[in-house]
């Protein structure tokens, strides 16, 4: 939530700011704004409500001057709502400093306070602008005390006064050459460059510039010159960190001729699943985990997996109890995190959390995995970013190979958090010995051939495309199954309601005598994710008596089914064929569809998919 990019070096910082800004529009896009050190020794700022769009605008219409020194900001708002005042940056000591934040300061109603009563004037409504004043009143006691001005030691001065979450990068028209940020609970990463460097909400900021990071770590404060990087905490001691290599390049971040990161993230996905699946499952049909730091011998004691997850990560943890509980008979809860740790929830040491977040910042998350290492329980993280906070704070990550995901809706990242989670399932049964037969062979035999599966769904989605058009003025659309089904529907449904800003739901087809078949009426398009009637056939004849249930109260419906299946085929106004696959792995080609209706309907409405309404693709604040 919320992108920050922060530059100094020899190129326009203008430049670099705004490209780097446009590469982290999905965090927010409530508005857009930069500060620049001009060569008269001023700092030069221009700010826009709204898309970065219209801030570039304002700047084809009223340049500004050049420096190459320079921050830059995309909103998701907090603290008052997306107007030119409160976008950032926030200024202070009369325009001699600039600031911009992602998170929440909870101290600021306070810190607000005092600053008032000190004659300060604030002119936005936002948490953030307290602490460009702050910053200038740091600046001034040092001077008053005769010293230096230091602005990193500013910088640590007010980080001690904020409580809450927070990643700050400013500057001071009267520190030439410098770029200071801090880092509590949100994220921030160095970009290392020859003569130049950078500070980003993510590597893609700054990816075209260089590949080589600085993972930082909790409570930290960075000051950036041209030639150097130092890190200390907020109390000045030397800090911790970890100097990576990002092994995608910039074209990965780039649409590459689609029209929407969307399309080119759902055709990315034979790659991405075989990418997660690479070098971890052997030619003899064993699994590799090796980058999971827990031992075995814990992992065969433990008594109890919990998943906290959010979203579609979370549906990624519904489809995973199936399989867990299935493959290794250990006991599976999957909550949702921003409900986890408030109900106090029962774990210890026995207990495995897995915590599933493509951002690896999603704040709930984060707090989650907190309360369950307080609790003595194990966390192993599936995330999606190397260096995030998430993996970072867990015993142990296993990452999906997804690459980078721009669109907000997670389309890729969701097919490679189910073959993590079923990597680790599988893996738990092995680990342990439990139901490690023939049914698991096949299931591992399976699982390497799903991008090839996932490559035969795409290739077959036209008439999809077609159907959601002509769905483009239904008021509602319904979403059912029943087994790993279901949270398939949840999905379908949640890719529908944050695109297309329809009513959707998705039900347990199993519940919808329970309640929601009061909401089928004649011509109501309702979405039925089928299970395979190999196997579990009771569950497909279930399904098909949902189906005539539906369908002889007037809905129109649209069934997912695998090749082969011919008992839905009178029932179905519009058939959607996947190939056959084991029920516990359909998900990973029955989802597929649902992204592509999700995406084309949104089009269809004149929707922009990359960036939904009030959405932000890292949601870093509670
Ligand atoms: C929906 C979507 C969100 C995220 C959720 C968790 O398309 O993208 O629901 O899945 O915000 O995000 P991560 O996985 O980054 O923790």
């Amino acid at each position: 939530m919320c992108g920050i990019v922060g530059y100094v070096g020899e190129q326009p910082a203008l430049d670099v700011v705004l490209s780097g800004l446009r590469r982290l529009e999905y965090r927010g896009y409530d508005s857009a704004g930069v500060a620049v050190q001009t060569p008269e020794g001023d700092l030069a700022v221009a700010k826009k409500a709204g898309k970065l769009a219209n801030l570039e605008a304002l700047l084809a219409e009223s340049p500004l001057a050049a420096g190459t020194v320079g921050i830059g900001h995309t909103r998701w708002a907090t603290h008052g709502g997306p107007t030119d005042a409160n976008a950032h940056p926030h200024v202070g000591g009369a325009g001699r400093v600039a600031v911009v934040h992602n998170g929440i300061i909870e101290n600021f109603a306070r810190l607000r306070e005092e600053l008032t009563e000190h004659g300060q004037v604030l002119l936005s409504e936002t948490d953030t602008e307290v602490v460009a004043h702050l910053l200038a009143e740091a600046v001034d006691a040092q001077r008053a005390g005769g010293a230096e001005l230091d602005l990193a030691e500013a910088m640590r001065a007010v980080c001690r006064q904020l409580e809450g979450a927070f990643t700050l990068v400013a500057e001071h028209a009267d520190a030439p050459g410098v770029v200071v940020a801090a880092r509590r609970n949100s994220p921030l990463v160095v970009g290392v460059g020859q003569g130049e460097n950078f500070l980003a909400s993510d590597v893609a900021a700054f990816i075209e510039h260089t590949r080589e990071a600085i993972e930082l770590g909790q409570d930290q404060v960075v000051e950036l010159r041209r030639d150097g990087v130092t890190i200390t905490d907020f109390h000045g001691k030397p800090g911790d960190f970890r100097e990576y290599h990002v092994d995608w390049d910039a074209s990965a971040a780039e649409k590459d001729g689609y029209d929407y990161f969307m399309l080119k993230e759902i055709a990315e996905q034979p790659k991405a699943v075989a990418d997660t699946l690479l070098g971890r499952i052997g030619t003899d049909g064993r699994l590799t985990l090796d980058e999971l730091r827990i031992d075995d011998q814990v992992l065969r004691e433990i008594d109890k997996v919990v998943i906290v997850a959010c979203g579609t990560a979370f549906h990624a943890g519904m489809i995973a109890k199936y399989a867990i509980e299935h493959w290794t008979r250990i006991p599976c809860e999957v909550e949702v995190a921003s409900e986890f740790r408030y109900r106090d929830p029962i774990l210890d040491a026995q207990t495995l959390v897995i915590a599933i977040s493509q951002s690896g910042e999603t704040m709930d998350t984060l707090m989650a995995l907190r309360h369950a290492r307080e609790q003595g329980a194990k966390v192993l993280a599936i995330c999606n970013t190397n260096g995030s906070t998430i993996p970072r704070e867990s015993d142990a990550v296993l990452y999906t190979h997804a690459g980078p995901e721009v669109a907000v809706a997670s389309t890729k990242a969701f097919l490679t958090q189910l073959v993590a989670c079923y990597l680790v399932a599988l893996y738990l049964g092995q680990v342990r010995g439990t139901k490690w037969g023939d049914e698991i062979f096949e299931i591992i035999h399976q699982l390497a051939d799903a991008p090839r599966q996932v490559e035969q769904v795409l290739e077959t989605m036209e008439p999809v495309r077609e159907l959601a058009r002509s769905l483009a003025d239904a008021k509602s659309v319904l979403f059912l199954g029943r087994h790993v089904g279901f949270p398939v529907a949840l999905e379908g449904a949640l890719k529908l309601k944050e695109l297309a800003y329809m009513h959707a739901e998705g039900f347990a087809a199993g519940e919808l005598k329970h309640g929601p078949i009061a909401l089928i009426e004649e011509g109501l398009p309702v979405v039925v994710v089928v299970p395979s009637p190999r196997g579990r056939s009771v569950l497909h004849d279930k399904i098909v008596s949902n189906i005539q249930e539906i369908r002889a109260r007037g809905a129109k419906t649209l069934v997912i089914a695998e090749e082969g299946d011919e008992a839905v085929v009178p029932y179905a106004d519009h058939l959607v064929r996947i190939p056959q696959t084991p029920t516990l792995l359909q998900p990973l080609v029955a989802t597929v569809p649902l992204q592509v209706f999700a995406c084309e309907l949104a089009t269809a409405k004149g929707h922009e998919v990359d960036q939904p309404r009030n959405l932000a693709k890292s949601v870093t604040v509670e």
